[in-house]
């Protein structure tokens, strides 16, 4: 049998996977949406949804990849030959190129601003200073290009070293840095006057402010955050070792994605509101608004280095794991060196990362309809391949897979998780790839949109 890598031990199993998880979902995007959509109600949904539909997602995930011990294309023609359910396998693929085109663009723009912070470059600007010159770094063109390039460079250096020595090695010095720079945050944030406006954005529970649309926000956010649906978690499976209990790498993984993106909430929010600022989200949240409050408050020197640093910790933590996906099927499957793998990955998604970096500039050609490649990259991810991906991929761990195997993945040979198992079995055969269904018909407008 060829020598594969795999994690050594649970924590980097964790971290690893962790790594995936948290990222720039958790930082941009979850606060703000919780905070629209009913606050504590919608984390609520969110830890729901996490527990019941998203784990089950990530343990299929998992069950396949380990079953298969292959790579997220050649796990399908492994464990069902000659059958068409390979195409899942390269739709993660191409999912995976899809995503990090803009993932790197975003990366290097949290690099642009950790040096800016360090060099102090927020402090005394006016709010109408620093939109332009973040507006004006956006459109220059060639500036994010290079720190794209960087931030790929960063990636690959990760990778390069392997699972255990690069992924995992890395992961388990960068999450808990992640996790105790931002507690550091959220805690400073909350003894800030006016605080408490911000806490009540983000948790005040407002029944009201749910529909049937939030839940389904909450399911495509779940489904980005925890990396599932384009083989991540089938690449990173099968790096689990054989004794290794998923149901509580996902547990914990699920439970590390709500922390950090809850925390990240209250890191941002009460800082925005006692500055009297109305909250957004995405990008402008995070290199608009957050530099304006940095260069206001005390200390916001010191601050602005810790969140940049920590942004770009979350980015590339989740960028390894999209390149892993790619690298490792072109190892296993086209048969050539990590070395060389990497390198190909690498240049292809500078070319598109650049591409995605020169769509934000106004006015670009690089537009489709009057979205920018950048964004519809972001959509067609999010919105039509993970969750269609998903859909395929529990179908085939609840009705392809034979239930034997599913059960031996999931429960190490009936070792534990016994009695959880057929739930969430059930859960991946009936229930989940309803759910997602309605997500997607709703997603592609065939509801008229829900409220
Ligand atoms: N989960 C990551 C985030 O929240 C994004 C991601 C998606 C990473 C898919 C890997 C695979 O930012």
């Amino acid at each position: 049998m060829e020598k594969r890598g795999s994690f050594g031990s649970r924590f980097g199993a964790v971290a690893a996977v962790g790594g995936s998880v948290i990222g720039l979902g958790n930082i941009w995007r979850f606060p703000y949406i919780a905070g629209e959509n009913g606050g504590a109600v919608f984390i609520l949904i969110y830890l729901s949804i996490s527990f019941l539909i998203s784990i089950p997602i990530m343990l299929s995930e998992f069950s396949i990849g380990r079953a298969a011990r292959r790579n997220s294309m050649g796990a399908f023609t492994r464990l069902a030959p000659g059958t068409q359910w390979k195409w899942v396998g390269y739709a993660g693929i191409l999912t995976a190129f899809i995503i990090l085109s803009f993932y790197c663009v975003i990366g290097g723009w949290a690099f642009e601003f950790l040096k800016e912070s360090i060099l102090n470059q927020f402090q005394g600007k006016t709010p109408d200073q620093i939109e332009a010159s973040f507006k004006g770094f956006v459109a220059c063109g060639w500036r994010p290009i290079i720190w794209t390039v960087l931030f790929i460079i960063a990636s690959t250096a990760i990778i390069l070293a392997g699972v255990q020595q690069g992924i995992e090695r890395y992961t388990k010095i960068l999450m808990p840095i992640l996790f105790i720079l931002l507690l550091g945050m959220a805690i400073n944030s909350l003894t800030l006057e006016g605080a408490q406006k911000g806490v009540a954005f983000l948790l005040k529970p407002d029944f009201s402010k749910v529909s049937g649309s939030t839940v389904l926000q909450a399911l495509g956010q779940s489904f980005f955050s925890m990396s599932l649906g384009m083989g991540a978690m089938i690449t990173y499976g099968s790096y689990l070792r054989k004794e290794e209990k998923m149901m509580k790498v996902g547990a914990l993984v699920a439970l590390s994605d709500i922390t950090v993106a809850i925390l990240s909430g209250l890191a941002i929010f009460p800082a925005v509101f006692s500055f009297g600022i109305n909250p957004s989200s995405g990008p402008d949240l995070v290199f608009l608004t957050l530099p304006n409050i940095f260069s206001q408050m005390s200390g916001g020197h010191l601050l602005s280095i810790v969140f940049f640093f920590l942004l770009f910790i979350a980015a590339i933590t989740s960028s390894i794991s999209l390149l892993e996906v790619i690298v490792a099927y072109m190892t296993e499957e086209l048969h050539i060196t990590r070395k060389r793998a990497i390198a190909y990955t690498a240049t292809a998604i500078c070319i598109t990362g650049s591409l995605c970096a020169l769509s934000m500039i106004p006015d670009s050609i690089l537009t489709i309809d009057g979205k920018s490649l950048f964004d519809l990259c972001d959509s067609l991810s999010s919105n039509i391949m993970m969750p269609l991906g998903a859909l395929f991929i529990v179908l085939f761990a609840g009705w392809v897979l034979s239930p034997i195997r599913l059960r031996n993945e999931m429960t190490n040979h009936l070792q534990y998780g016994i009695t959880i198992f057929p739930v969430i079995r059930f859960m991946i055969r009936f229930v989940i790839p309803v759910v997602i269904l309605l997500l997607f018909l709703n997603q592609v407008g065939l509801f008229g949109r829900l409220p």
